[in-house]
């Protein structure tokens, strides 16, 4: 039994999800979305839940759901696209090491065009300028991303079906 076969991990904005699908059908696998399954889990969308639960409790059902994700015998086996905060929950990260991870490597100038003024990411929300913490959380897990990636790829030049098909020349 295996789990899945590909993992898109990297920063908010990096094009995990759109990278991801377009991954999925050039593979013809599934796709799954971390963020998604948790918000259907949670029956509210994401920012509702670190309204009601705080981030804490966003990262409590995080790790639950991903860890039902890598499951050997529940989890999917296709293509699975992280949220950018999935890996730093120290159990999760133990969950994933070896898995086969891919990073989207993303400058912060093509990321802030991708979020604009980040609505929908609690993380980026309450300052001036959303990208002034997106740049602290990207020193803070970089070294965690790169620890855990056995590829990494350029994600901010060309369209999501051309970055997953350097992904699959990659791989
Ligand atoms: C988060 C990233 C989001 C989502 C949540 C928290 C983070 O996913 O999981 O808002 O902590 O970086 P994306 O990376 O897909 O935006």
């Amino acid at each position: 039994m295996t789990g899945p076969a590909v993992i898109l991990l990297g920063a908010m904005g990096a094009g995990k999800t759109s990278v991801g699908r377009e991954l999925a059908a050039r593979l013809d696998l599934p796709f799954d979305d971390l963020d998604a399954m948790i918000v259907a889990e949670a029956g509210r969308p994401i920012p509702d839940i670190f309204a009601h639960d705080g981030e804490d409790g966003f990262r409590r059902l995080e790790a639950a759901v991903l860890e039902r994700a890598l499951s050997a015998s529940r989890g999917t086996r296709g293509v699975l696209s992280l949220g950018g905060g999935a890996v730093m929950a120290p159990e999760s990260r133990e969950r994933l090491r070896g898995g086969p991870i891919v990073l989207l490597e993303v400058e912060e100038q093509v990321a802030a065009v991708r979020l604009g003024r980040g609505h929908g990411r609690p993380m980026l929300a309450g300052g001036e300028d959303p990208m002034i913490r997106w740049r602290e959380l990207a020193a803070e897990r970089g070294p965690v991303y790169r620890e855990l990636a056995r590829w990494r790829i350029d994600a901010g030049r060309g369209t999501a079906p051309a970055v997953a098909r350097a992904i699959t020349d990659m791989m």
